[in-house]
């Protein structure tokens, strides 16, 4: 795959009045800017509908920047406001891209970055090539939703096609961004301790949870079309799942670690009935706050799921006969996001004669909020023990944020930006990869029509629908609550 040759000194930010640039992608560059980590040339335009000129825009960014970016960060902000021009363009208008380009003008290298809705990523594409925008090293940054399934997946990357080639299109996937998201694959890859045990004959099952409070929020339309399935196990969810199972890349580079995440995907197993899950949250109370239920919320009825628990198989030597429980949900009682590698029973116990009873070692890894990692190990309990040997798990615990209390806790799109504007696809996501995710996502949809499989219902603050609690007893195995 070639390597672009030349870090960006123009970003082109689309949608840049949008919800996603004032919590996101502004605070970040200004963050990055505050660093020194922003080439003294980049220039930033920044595009949207809304008729503006750079001054106001400026006044506009600088509000994002006082609410969504804490005081420390904001170094130079005025330094970082005086990089960032303004141009009113209606992406879907032939109008305003000759203007665009009269902006950026000359570039070694060029960042676009369409912070969107997917209907008009087409129309933008045509705009930016027809003023050259498209040409040399120009580089494009996609944000999700890339398609409702595998078919309209296609139509964006077939249209995203005509003008990028592959090596020059980014599609995010903001997970990957975050800092212990990474920190899984140097706990796995930098480590010796891990692999040897990392299969099947030494891990019985691992999960996978991303659990919110939050409710719809303000984004009724998308989410009731879309849903927890889409909105969040066929992105994130998966992309955690590959990096967990994948097999050791030969390089920490964009080509042999996507290629390693493309074949799990590949090997995920169709799911069964019995192997999935839905829910809707209905009203209840959210860390002690009364919330009304999503019918309520949205002001119709809808079947649209707000919870997801899959069942999910690798079909690979190495995983075989592990299942992955995926559990996402809104409305739950907290805000976690984790990964739990549940290792087999040892083989035989010394202690068993003495009344000591092991259990299996757990590692956790928690990517949010906490950003731990917990292995849990059994030790004696300290005491003569008359009455035998006692023996009990503790924590082996590894707090990210005080074990490296001299660094910057970053936010997710700050590597992105960079790793966008520096060139560099190793944390984005192929198209192999989303076709791959999309084909697994469709057959479960598929399996609900089928089946006319609505979703079940839970109160807003409970771990979902019991019948996902089942999902996982009925193999012996209890999700990991605590
Ligand atoms: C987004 C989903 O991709 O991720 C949202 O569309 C979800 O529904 C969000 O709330 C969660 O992101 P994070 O970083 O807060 O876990």
């Amino acid at each position: 795959m070639p390597e672009l040759a030349f870090t960006a000194d123009r970003l082109l930010l689309f949608g840049a009045t949008g919800d996603l640039s004032q919590r996101m992608l502004l605070p970040s560059l200004c963050a990055l800017n505050s660093d020194g980590l922003l080439d003294q040339d980049l220039r930033i335009v920044c595009t949207a509908r809304s008729e503006m000129s750079t001054h106001e825009f400026r006044n506009f960014a600088r509000e994002a920047l006082e609410k969504y970016l804490p005081k420390h960060r904001r170094g130079g902000m005025a330094d970082f406001l005086n990089r960032i021009s303004y141009v009113p363009v209606d992406a879907t208008t032939p109008e305003g891209y000759d203007k665009l380009a009269e902006q950026v003008g000359d570039y070694d290298g060029l960042a676009i970055f369409l912070s969107t809705a997917p209907s008009l990523f087409e129309p933008t594409i045509s705009g930016l090539e027809r003023v050259g925008l498209t040409r040399g090293n120009a580089r494009i940054a996609l944000e999700k939703p890339l398609g409702t399934d595998f078919d309209s997946s296609c139509e964006i990357n077939d249209a995203v096609a005509k003008a990028f080639p592959e090596h020059r299109i980014f599609r995010i996937d903001h997970y990957l961004g975050k800092e212990t998201v990474q920190n899984l694959l140097a706990l796995r890859f930098a480590n010796i301790l891990f692999e040897p045990v990392w299969n099947s004959n030494y891990i019985e099952h691992v999960q996978i949870t991303v659990a919110e409070t939050v409710g719809l929020e303000s984004r009724v339309a998308y989410y009731d079309d879309s849903g927890a399935l889409r909105d969040m196990v066929q992105n994130h969810m998966l992309q955690l799942l590959a990096l967990v199972a994948m097999e050791p890349p030969t390089s920490f580079d964009a080509t042999s670690v996507r290629d390693e995440k493309v074949k799990v995907l590949r090997a995920l197993r169709e799911v069964s009935k019995a192997e999935v899950v839905t829910g809707q949250y209905r009203a209840g109370a959210v860390i002690g706050e009364a919330v009304p239920g999503y019918d309520e919320e949205l002001g119709k009825d809808s079947d649209t799921e707000t919870f997801v628990a899959v069942k999910a198989h690798v079909d690979n030597w190495r995983w075989r006969g592990v299942p992955f429980y995926l559990r996402h949900g809104k409305r739950l009682p907290e805000r976690v996001t984790e990964i739990v590698i549940q290792f087999r029973c040892i083989p035989h116990s010394i202690f068993e004669g003495r009344g000591a009873v092991t259990q299996p070692n757990r590692l956790v890894i928690e990517i949010q909020p906490k950003e731990n990692i917990q292995l849990s190990m059994m030790a004696k309990v300290p005491g003569l023990g008359r009455e035998g040997l006692r023996l009990r798990p503790v924590p082996l615990d590894i707090a990210m944020p005080d074990a490296f209390s001299d660094t910057v806790r970053r936010i997710a799109y700050e590597r992105l930006l960079l790793d966008l504007i520096e060139g560099d696809q190793t944390l984005f996501v192929r198209r192999d990869e989303v076709e791959a995710q999309w084909e697994w996502i469709d057959q479960i949809r598929a399996l609900w029509a089928e089946n006319e499989m609505k979703p079940k219902t839970y109160a807003s603050g409970s771990w979902g629908p019991s019948a996902a609690i089942a999902l996982a007893e009925r193999d012996g195995v209890t999700w990991h609550d605590d």
